[in-house]
Parts: structure tokens; C-alpha cells; sequence
């Protein structure tokens, strides 16, 4: 039975469109909506390009009320009956009404080998840690920040001279081939983790 998978944005929505692009004919999943909590996110016409239908549930005007934000995003959510959500640099925190419905179903991409650096900035603390190597990790949401098991994760070096911005770039690349790669096992029901790098 093929999977449909919702995908949350925020921003311009490289990893979503590396997923969408993904789930071709012989994919377990197919794109069913792209979904962002703002109507300036670059990634929503990039999506309709792609031909996945999109809605935006503005974050802002809900002013710190998370749950009833939340709710008109599961409203949303429901139009379109996914099996699968993928945050893709979805930047809202998630409270434990809205991810626990969810367990075992919505995964998150982070841009770091976690446990290390959950939260924001992580490239730059893993220059400033002075760290060999850095990397992103695709893992399941659980009502905790950045945590949950982990279903892949890819490395690549830190090179003398990288800059936040630089290491980012390199990250990015290895997020881009990480989580199609865990998305297209998940949605087969496989939960081996992968390993890029
Ligand atoms: C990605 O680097 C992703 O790992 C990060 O935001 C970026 C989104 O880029 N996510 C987080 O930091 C979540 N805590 P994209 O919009 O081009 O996919």
C-alpha cells in the first residue's frame, strides 16, 4: 500500500523538494501536501511546481498559543489524510498534543550527529567544540526537542578554514541524499538505520 507523506516547511524547502523528487513510480510514498507555517516560505512554489498540492498555516497570528496553533495545523493535516509527516526545516517547536498522535509516524531532519547539539546554531558550535567531524541526522519526533531514535545519519569532515556557513553547505549536500534514503526505507516499514559519509 503505498504511504501518503505531508512535508512541513518554514523556509525555502531543499529537503522537501529532494523528497518529493524522490518518491517516484517505484517509491513506497507519495507526496500528498507541502505544508508551511508561513505564506512566505520559498519552498511553497516550489512545491506547486512539483505538482504537490500546498497549504500554509500561518504561525505568527496565534501569538505564543501553541496549542490552538496546533490545532488548525492537525486541521489542516486532516484535509489530507497523510500516514507520514516529515518536518523539513519546519522551525516550530511541537508540544506533546500535536507529536504524540503522531508517534511512530513524523520524522525530522537536524543538522547535526545527534545527541549532539539539539536546538539552533549547531554549525557553529561544532566549530567552535573544535569537532573533526560533524553531520545530520534523519530521526523520529518524540515530544522531547531533537531527540527520538535515530534512523540515519550522514558525516562529512570539518576541513581547516570551514566557516558556519561553509560546513552548513556540506551538510546540506549530505542532507539532501540522507533523507530520501531514510524516507524510502521508513515507508517500506524498515527502520534500519542508515549511514551516509
Ligand atoms: C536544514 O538544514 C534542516 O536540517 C534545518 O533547517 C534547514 C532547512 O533547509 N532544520 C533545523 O534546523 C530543524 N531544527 P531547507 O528549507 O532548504 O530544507
Amino acid at each position: 500500500m503505498t504511504r501518503r507523506v505531508a512535508i512541513l516547511i518554514s523556509g525555502g524547502g531543499s529537503n522537501m523538494v529532494k523528497l518529493v523528487e524522490s518518491m517516484g513510480a517505484d517509491h513506497p510514498a507519495r507526496p500528498v501536501l507541502v505544508l508551511a507555517n508561513r505564506a512566505d516560505a520559498g519552498g511553497l512554489d516550489r512545491a506547486a511546481a512539483l505538482g504537490v498540492p500546498t497549504a500554509v498555516v500561518e504561525s505568527r497570528p496565534f501569538k505564543g498559543d501553541r496549542e490552538a496553533f496546533e490545532s488548525a495545523l492537525q486541521s489542516e493535516i486532516a484535509k489530507h489524510a497523510p500516514d507520514i509527516l516529515c518536518l523539513a526545516g519546519f522551525m516550530r517547536v511541537l508540544t506533546a498534543g500535536f507529536v504524540q498522535p503522531w508517534s511512530g509516524k513524523m520524522l525530522n531532519i537536524h543538522p547535526s550527529l545527534l545527541p549532539k547539539y539539539r536546538g539552533l546554531h549547531t554549525h557553529a558550535r561544532a566549530l567552535e567544540a573544535g569537532d573533526g567531524e560533524h553531520g545530520c541526522t534523519v530521526h523520529e519526533v518524540t515530544p522531547e526537542l531533537d531527540e527520538g531514535p535515530i534512523l540515519g545519519q550522514a558525516r562529512v569532515p570539518v576541513l581547516p578554514g570551514d566557516t558556519p556557513d561553509s560546513l552548513a553547505a556540506r551538510v546540506l549536500e549530505q542532507e539532501h541524499r540522507l533523507y530520501p534514503a531514510v524516507l524510502r526505507r521508513f515507508a517500506a516499514g524498515d527502520r534500519t538505520r542508515v549511514e551516509l559519509g
